[in-house]
């Protein structure tokens, strides 16, 4: 099924071509001044330059092919030369009552691409923080909506577990329990199978190691030298584990594992799912292999003990630095493992896109590791490697988003609030027993942060701003959830007592009515262009200008009373509503309670 739009605009290029100019000039735009027309056409003003002729001479010539059109309601010039367009009440009624029954709205279907997403991205041993939100947010989302366009999708968490920061875990846990199997060179028995430490343990943890290796400027000789040694000590232990090496690799394996689990669990409460829960670690069977290629081609050299590969290119405007592809010593770091899992994910899965969801404030290192993965010939040259940078949440002080005494907010923290604050709204609603309440606020409370959080265009940073993003009205989850709800309960009212004798839509009879169908039509459009654009947020804009209009349609028309003719095309319509915000809301990666 073609969108509504492009059916139009055909109409328009065919009209222009009759006139004698190039069909080009006959794209159509949606409307931003419903108050003059729906959709328009500004192609005669562009025509005019290559024919030299008055566009508004062009522009009434096309009008005139158009005239008798039925699909039309409306379609004049406005000077200097555009084309303003109303179309009729049977070619949009006609052109929704065929949605009724596409299952995707008419959206046009992708066949089988293979795209691998990356995100989530948390680290093994340090707890979800804020920081961790938006790209399972908006990594669970991109993949629902390539999912919904026929694409086989792969998301994949890529836990850090094989960097620095293991290694200082190690080394800490070393202090505290030298006496600890993993660490005794000449113990031969079994390691514990229960863990020695939990997750609470392993988060207090990372923390302290980390402020071991820092020193302050008035630092003593002394303390600068343990400082060293620590992590030193770290990074012997980091060596180590990429070794392999016995005691050190069963410890990491339990860490891991404990982590995950606990991951598994917060992730979950944020409905992000995931279909490989693979690591950094995972791609390290790959780096041999890798380096040998790239050893084959002749692009990697020894550059102070490091080995690199150049990735600057003749147009680039700034300096872009070697990509490291080993540490000192053969030691693998961030670099390595990324181009070691793009070799593995082209080795599983052949993909024809990688999607990284990942901080902006991280583009150079994929800069980086993208060219070389290029030059080094690991993925197909026709595989496309996408970097979506998202920016940061910050607080009301424009600064990345922390707890009110600074410190760096837990993401079971924020959801807590988030779920008090919709609670508390609630708490005017006297119809719902607590305990429910209790369970809606959870739901709503989700849908205010991911809905507040996709708004935002991808790349830009955003203001964390609860009151905003829990309100009742206004571009938040909690209103669109509202609308919703309220069709649902219309609907369930309705079908209590009777029941449909015939699934179509009527031409409209009030203008309000048009405006839900014309909306309605739009729907394959949008949903087409978050795909192409990966941009979750037309979808979020898309659902907030449909609740308006249904608001509105909801105040004027009495949708439950009139001939039964008319009932039940209101009925259709609000199914069909329901089918949209459904599949929306789902798409951005919530749902919607029964009531609220
Ligand atoms: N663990 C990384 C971090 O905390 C994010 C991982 C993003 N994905 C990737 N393939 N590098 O910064």
């Amino acid at each position: 099924m073609k969108n509504f739009i492009l059916i139009l605009q055909e109409k328009i290029e065919k009209a222009f071509e009759e006139c004698g100019y190039d069909k080009q000039y006959g794209k159509v735009i949606n409307s931003n001044r419903l108050d003059l027309c729906e959709f328009q056409c500004d192609g005669a003003l562009m025509a005019a330059k290559q024919y030299k002729k008055a566009p508004f001479i062009i522009a009434e010539e096309v009008v005139e092919k158009c005239k008798n059109n039925k699909e039309f309601e409306k379609i004049e010039v406005v000077k200097p030369g555009f084309i303003n367009i109303d179309v009729s009440k049977e070619f949009i009624t006609t052109y929704c009552n065929q949605i009724i029954n596409e299952e995707k709205f008419g959206c046009n279907m992708e066949k089988d691409k293979t795209v691998v997403i990356d995100y989530g991205g948390p680290n093994i041993a340090k707890p979800l923080h804020v920081g961790h939100l938006r790209p399972a947010i908006i990594g669970e989302s991109v993949k629902r909506i390539h999912k919904f366009f026929g694409n086989r999708v792969i998301g994949d968490v890529h836990l850090g577990d094989w960097g620095l920061q293991m290694g200082l875990v190690i080394e800490e846990l070393k202090f505290r329990h030298p006496d600890w199997p993993y660490f005794n060179e000449n113990f031969d028995g079994e390691y514990p199978k229960e863990a020695l430490f939990t997750v609470s343990d392993l988060e207090e943890i990372y923390p302290c190691a980390s402020s071991k290796t820092k020193v302050s400027e008035n630092a003593t000789e002394e303390e600068k030298i343990k400082a060293n040694e620590f992590k030193e000590n770290a990074r012997k232990n980091t060596a180590y584990l990429q070794e392999k090496k016995k005691g050190y690799y069963d410890l990491w394996k339990k860490i891991v594992e404990i982590s995950v689990k606990d991951l598994k669990e917060n992730y979950k409460k944020l409905d992000v799912e995931f279909d490989l829960w693979l690591g950094e670690s995972d791609s390290q069977k790959y780096v041999k292999q890798m380096v040998e290629k790239m050893q084959k081609l002749g692009i990697i050299y020894e550059s102070n003990g490091a080995m690199v590969v150049d990735v600057q290119e003749p147009t680039d405007t700034t300096e872009i630095n070697p990509c490291m592809v080993l540490k000192t010593g053969g030691v693998s770091c961030y670099q390595t493992t990324d181009l070691a899992t793009i070799m593995q994910r082209q080795i599983d899965f052949d993909p024809n896109e990688i999607i990284y969801v990942v901080d902006k404030r991280q583009e150079l290192h994929f800069i980086q590791v993208f060219r070389c993965a290029r030059k080094s010939e690991i993925i197909d040259k026709d595989a496309k490697l996408t970097f979506l940078g998202f920016g940061t949440m910050n607080g009301k002080d424009g600064k990345p988003f922390k707890t009110r005494n600074g410190g760096v907010m837990r993401l079971e923290t924020l959801i807590k609030e988030i779920n008090e604050k919709v609670y508390e709204k609630m708490n005017e609603t006297k119809e719902i027993e607590d305990k429910e309440k209790r369970e809606i606020s959870e739901i709503v409370g989700l849908a205010a942060l991911k809905y507040a959080d996709l708004s935002n265009q991808i790349s830009k940073d955003y203001i964390f701003d609860i009151d905003k993003f829990t309100s009742f009205d206004g571009k938040t989850g909690p209103y669109i959830l509202y609308t919703l709800v309220r069709i649902k309960s219309i609907l369930n009212k309705f079908n209590e007592t009777s029941s449909i004798k015939e699934n179509r839509i009527l031409e409209p009879t009030e203008d309000i009515e048009k405006q839900i169908l014309l909306k309605i039509a739009k729907y394959s459009q949008v949903l087409e262009e978050s795909y192409l654009e990966n941009a979750p947020s037309k979808i979020c804009i898309y659902l907030y200008e449909l609740a308006n209009i249904f608001n509105s349609y909801y105040q004027k028309v009495k949708i439950l009373q009139g001939a039964s003719e008319k009932l039940d095309s209101n009925i259709v319509l609000l199914t069909l509503l329901k089918r949209i915000f459904e599949n929306g809301i789902n798409l951005l990666g919530f749902k919607a309670p029964e009531k609220m």
